[in-house]
């Protein structure tokens, strides 16, 4: 695994937008999996920006989100469907039917998995997945303990999961206790990895990540397996002080 250390959140964003646009740059026809939480955000607010100065086009691209909760519809401003056409969709030129969110309203959730996976198949696979990490190790919505084999499955959240994310909702009460995410199977046939890591909250699972033996219980620690993971971390992810 590559780690680069940046100074702050803003450089960590800004390389990572870099590293991004360059991938697109040389593949247009590039199959982009997202993430959603706040560590994201500034990074695409960055592709968002180089989109309106440079023109850069996201005409022949393709993305996959991770994971969606279970319950909330496109519209509900704590979907990530709303999120991602927030924060990034609206302000570039990719074309709606070029950007797949799993259905978390599907009346079928469990064919919504299975046709998820069979559509990123369809795709060719995922190019570049943009990580980002759970102060206990999930990526995705992949809790500790998810078998590292499952591919695009319902979960219920972790307690620790839902607290964590109650920050965007009214309250703790409003916050959807399950959500559909690819599995950790899916997210390691991913051709490359990006991971983002940001404030010293994420110190000790980095820290993990990196050196703990690969197990199920802290998931992150797969990523030790797959062979092509760049890290952009900053400065209080990486030293913790
Ligand atoms: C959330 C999301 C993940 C995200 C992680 C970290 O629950 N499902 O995709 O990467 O937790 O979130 P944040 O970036 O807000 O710390």
């Amino acid at each position: 695994m590559k780690v680069i250390q940046t100074k702050n959140y803003q450089d960590m964003s800004e390389k990572a937008a870099q590293f991004i646009l360059e991938k697109i740059k040389s593949k247009p026809d590039f199959q982009l999996g997202l993430a959603t939480g706040g560590t994201p955000v500034t990074t695409y607010q960055n592709l968002i920006q180089d989109h309106q100065t440079n023109q850069t086009s996201y005409q022949l691209v393709t993305t996959f989100n991770l994971d969606e909760y279970i319950g909330l519809s496109n519209e509900d401003p704590n979907s990530y469907h709303y999120y991602m056409n927030k924060h990034l969709f609206s302000e570039i030129d990719i074309p709606a039917d070029q950007t797949f969110i799993p259905n978390g309203l599907a009346e079928d959730l469990e064919r919504e998995c299975i046709e998820y996976d069979a559509l990123i198949s369809k795709y060719n696979g995922i190019d570049l997945q943009i990580l980002g990490l759970g102060h206990n190790g999930h990526i995705g919505f992949n809790e500790p303990g998810t078998p590292f084999d499952k591919q695009t499955h319902i979960v219920t959240l972790a307690d620790s999961t839902v607290e964590a994310n109650a920050r965007f909702f009214d309250s703790i009460e409003d916050v959807p206790t399950q959500a559909i995410t690819m599995g950790i199977g899916s997210i390691m046939k991913s051709k490359e990895i990006l991971l983002l890591v940001s404030g010293r909250e994420k110190h000790e699972a980095l820290q993990k990540l990196l050196h703990d033996e690969v197990n199920e219980l802290f998931p992150a620690s797969i990523l030790q397996r797959h062979k092509n993971v760049t890290i952009i971390a900053d400065e209080d992810a990486i030293i913790g002080k």
